[in-house]
């Protein structure tokens, strides 16, 4: 096996026979993927096998666990008969049981580390999205975020957007007369599906401490890449939430890492599962970039892998750009199935041993239509390959497994426990205590003149000669001045640099 490839399995000739080993080249690993075929055909297994090569070749890699038997990845993988038979098969040899260096990540903080975002990071495109907002609504929201940014409030979490909200739907007719319609039933609306969205788990996704991305792109000191493992067994059950998440997360390593070119093997390989969830219904604007995305981010060294039962969930414009392409069986007993696997067929350079149509609804479990990207970049001819077995177990980790690997991760500690520092809803806060009490300083100022001038004493103490209107308008730049001051502090550490909404709408850092 060479050191520059990743070994897939071997294909077979016509009669059955062993053809030739099958292999991903690394440095195409950027070039992207496309995992695809029937409930049960072997699309987790062939993950599991592309991401323990990653790794071992010193990648890191990002991949979401639906139903949980990924992290199985993360344990030595036992010597079974139907593994050392598919072994000797593929003529993998030696065939090494091994476990891959795994950090677990939840959003929900229960199965792995807690993942986060801040609101900022999200930006309105893909909130928008995650709370599907109409259109005018929308545009309501990129007010919310443009008043933010001039007023130095910082939007870390859901309470930060809360407060911000109210306190539009009170400016509602400045706002509109200088940004445009901002009415209150359309920020009412926003309110409400933000309400939504903080049952279904955001009060726990949005705030700090927020992923860092260079925390799903590390390798150990032995060199091999870590796979980073979501939870996404409870996440699926929102299927907005866990698609807006992975786009985002794609958008983030997307703007924050830089131009590196081809690199002679990807500095991330991010696979995506369920990936029809995340072109389901998004509106046209939102697939364009999408697109530009996938296309764009393969210069920056980041492999994107899709997943999914039927090519046909991939939009064509994307479809294009996937160059290693892993086909399970398809059923085609149905008018639309057999259509559907047509299709498949047809993104397939042929190869004149066989029929692809026919093959693809023939394959047996761990046997898939191969086609990777050779020399120059060219799709190779499509083979029928037996997919090689894993290193790692097959199956779930129990959760006694899990919890050890969680305590031993090198991102122990750093993710644990959320932290809730000044922003938008503190600030707010203030600025309402600060109204306050300068409403009160003026009715009791109306008050001491009705008297005719009587002082009331001075129960603060202190150097109040100036008498009680003077007090109160010292006590006024008090809690002025400390707004103020955190506005700074809070400018300075985080809104300084200029603010430039990136491709996905969320808030690039450089
Ligand atoms: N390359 C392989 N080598 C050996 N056994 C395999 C291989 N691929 C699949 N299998 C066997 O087939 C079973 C099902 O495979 P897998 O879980 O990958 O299917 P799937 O396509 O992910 O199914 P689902 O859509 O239900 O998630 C595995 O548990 C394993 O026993
Ligand atoms: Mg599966």
């Amino acid at each position: 096996m060479a050191a520059d490839s990743i070994f897939l399995g071997a294909s077979r000739k016509p009669d059955d026979s062993y053809n030739q080993a099958e292999s991903l080249l690394l440095k195409f690993g950027n070039r992207h993927g496309l995992i695809t075929g029937a409930t049960g055909t072997g699309k987790t297994v062939t993950l599991q096998v592309l991401a323990e090569g990653f790794s071992a070749a010193g990648v890191p890699v990002f991949c979401s666990d639906i139903k949980g038997d990924l992290s199985g990845i993360a344990a030595k993988g036992e010597e079974k008969d139907f593994l050392v038979k598919r072994a000797a098969d593929v003529k993998l040899d030696p065939y090494t049981m091994a476990s891959a260096p795994v950090i677990f990540w939840d959003i929900f903080g229960e199965q792995g580390h807690p993942i986060r975002a801040t609101i900022s990071e999200m930006g309105p495109l893909l909130l928008s999205r995650l709370m599907n907002l109409t259109e005018a609504q929308e545009g309501v929201l990129n007010i919310a975020f443009k008043i933010a940014d001039e007023e130095g409030l910082l939007l870390l979490d859901m309470k930060d957007l809360q407060s911000l909200l109210v306190n539009i739907a009170e400016r509602a007719e400045e706002i509109s007369a200088r940004y445009g319609n901002v009415t209150k039933p359309s920020v009412g609306a926003i309110q409400r599906s933000l309400l939504v969205l903080e049952q279904q788990g955001g009060t726990k996704f949005f705030g700090e401490p927020a992923l860092k991305i260079t925390d799903i792109m590390r390798t150990g000191t032995d060199g091999r890449g870590q796979v980073s493992i979501l939870a996404a067994d409870k996440l699926m059950m929102n299927p907005r939430l866990y698609s807006t998440f992975l786009l985002w997360l794609l958008s983030e390593l997307f703007e924050e890492l830089p131009e590196i070119g081809d690199p002679e093997k990807p500095r991330l390989v991010f696979f995506f599962d369920e990936a029809h969830l995340l072109f389901n219904e998004a509106p046209k604007a939102l697939l364009t970039r999408v697109e530009q995305v996938v296309r764009l981010i393969r210069s920056k060294g980041v492999g994107v892998f899709f997943i999914s039962q039927n090519p046909l969930d991939v939009p064509e414009t994307v479809l294009a750009q996937l160059g290693n392409r892993v086909q399970h069986a398809l059923r085609a007993y149905t008018p639309r199935e057999q259509n559907a696997v047509k299709t498949a067929a047809d993104t397939f350079r042929a190869n004149p041993d066989f029929n692809t149509f026919e093959a693809i609804t023939n394959l047996g479990t761990g046997e898939a239509l191969v086609s990777t990207l050779a020399e120059k970049g060219v799709p190779s001819m499509v083979q029928r390959t037996l997919i090689r077995p894993p290193s790692g177990r097959i199956g779930p980790l129990n959760i006694d497994e899990r919890q050890k690997l969680i305590n031993a991760s090198p991102v122990a500690g750093i993710y644990d426990e959320m932290v809730d520092r000044e922003s938008a809803y503190e600030l707010l806060q203030k600025k309402a205590v600060q109204t306050k009490t300068e409403e009160e300083a003026q009715t009791q100022q109306a008050e001491a003149d009705s008297t005719g001038g009587w002082k009331l004493p001075d129960f603060l103490g202190g150097e109040t000669k100036t008498g009680p209107r003077g007090g109160q308008i010292r006590g006024r730049q008090t809690v002025a001045e400390a707004a103020m001051k955190s506005v700074v502090r809070s400018v300075g550490s985080s809104l300084g640099r200029a603010l430039v909404r990136g491709i996905l709408g969320s808030l690039s850092k450089r």
